[in-house]
């Protein structure tokens, strides 16, 4: 029960359900301009005004003061296992199997070739055709690097299950589909891994802080997420690993550095992993991105979870009805799954001009993003997104296409982000 009312919706009905929504006063803890409507929380969050200040304090005093001391003093050292205790429970984790570093990528690199070699006469790393480009780009330099010794295998979503074999070593999913929204049933593939003999790792990137993620309750071996998109870290925030307990010490990361070492300051010749999870380290942490996402993070040690999936899916049964009600027979699809359950905090619309719809949308204030071939993707971020806010997006979206406005030449032009 997302709590949406049965009869028919107008502005003043979506104003009531921001009158009625726990999480509303949350809206005020951002930096959100007047007029800006910001659908795009999943790709890059929001600024927690608490940001900016931690910000200059780190800089000023802990940097201009402290200067290297602030590796102790200002317990600099200790940030990327400190934010990981803090991002486990948003994960369904426990302290020490979740490590803040890196990027999503470069991390995903670490697992992968760690669960690789955890495998021995396994060679193959299983995953979904449709999973985010840049994953599979991962695991194809990991095969190219391992000269023939492990192959990525792609088969569409709905037969991961079944193409589980003998020769799997690792089992790579992304949880909420980048483009679509769909969520990928955890519980049932790690299961299935599991029974396989193969490891299990997870891409939370559009799942933390957006859905519920239970690793250690599903079994999950390991996963990674990134900082910048819901958790509101900032534009390329440090991401985050997990490896569960049971495997530390016998998965190892390949990627070695200084920071993974069991003794940094020993200045060893050799190289001798760290016990835990700080083993999965490898350089200096970037401690002004750190204190970023701390002052996020913060504000996520206040927020109910389940509060924010119920929204969350209200929100997106919101967008989807009125899209349903208001933009009927203006080429728009669902791309997204209809039921809420099935859906993160999404909706995903296809239309041939996408690209001009969404260019056509910001300049009306209503930011969302495009994904190719035809996607509009506007995310739902429940911290700030208010219900009239999808009420006056889904308006601009219906003066966009009943105009035209999308189809102005200066809109063929792809910007290099889109
Ligand atoms: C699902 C998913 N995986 C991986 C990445 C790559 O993250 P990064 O560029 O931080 O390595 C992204 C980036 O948007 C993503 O959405």
């Amino acid at each position: 029960m997302t709590g949406l009312p049965d009869g028919p919706l107008d502005r003043a009905a979506c104003a009531a359900l921001d009158r009625a929504d726990p999480l509303a006063p949350l809206r005020e803890r951002f930096l959100l301009d007047q007029g800006v409507i910001y659908l795009d929380g999943n790709s890059l969050g929001a600024l927690p005004a608490a940001t900016p200040p931690r910000l200059a304090a780190v800089v000023t005093e802990e940097w201009g003061r402290g200067l290297i001391r602030s590796w102790n003093d200002a317990g600099w050292i200790g940030a990327p296992r400190r934010l990981g205790d803090r991002v486990a429970p948003l994960v369904g984790a426990r302290p020490g199997e979740v490590l803040v570093a890196d990027s999503t990528s470069v991390n995903l690199f670490k697992l992968l070739g760690a669960a690789v070699r955890a495998r021995p006469g396994r060679t193959v790393i299983l995953s979904h055709e449709d999973n985010f480009p840049a994953d599979l780009y991962v695991a194809q330099g990991l095969c190219e690097l391992l000269e023939g010794r492990c192959e990525l295998r792609t088969v569409p979503s709905a037969g991961l299950a079944a193409a589980l074999d003998a020769d799997t070593a690792v089992l790579m999913v992304t949880h909420v589909d980048y483009a679509t929204g769909a969520v990928h049933d955890m519980a049932g593939l790690c299961a299935a891994a599991r029974e396989h003999g193969a490891l299990s790792l997870w891409d939370l990137s559009h799942s933390t802080a957006a859905v519920p993620v239970d690793l250690d309750g599903c079994g999950a071996d390991l996963a990674v997420g990134c900082g910048y998109k819901y958790l509101n870290g900032g534009p390329g925030a440090p991401a985050f690993l997990h490896v569960a307990e049971r495997l530390q010490g016998v998965v190892r990361s390949p990627l070695r550095g200084w920071m993974g070492h069991a003794q940094p300051f020993a200045f060893e010749p050799g190289h001798r992993h760290a016990a835990g999870i700080e083993g999965f380290l490898c350089g200096t942490p970037p401690i002004l991105g750190m204190a970023a996402l701390e002052a996020a993070l913060d504000l996520w040690a206040e927020v109910d979870l389940a509060a924010v999936r119920v929204k969350s899916m209200r929100l997106g049964d919101l967008l989807v009805r009125l899209v349903d009600e208001r933009c009927a027979g203006l080429g728009l699809e669902l791309a997204s799954p209809r039921e809420a359950e099935r859906r993160g905090s999404q909706v995903s619309l296809r239309h041939p001009g996408g690209y001009g719809v969404v260019r056509a949308l910001i300049d009306r204030g209503v930011i969302g993003d495009f994904r190719a071939p035809d996607i509009v993707r506007l995310g739902l971020a429940p911290l700030y997104v208010r219900h009239v806010d999808v009420w006056d997006a889904v308006d601009a979206l219906r003066e966009v296409l009943v105009t035209g406005a999308h189809q102005r030449p200066e809109y063929a032009v792809r910007a290099a982000v889109t």
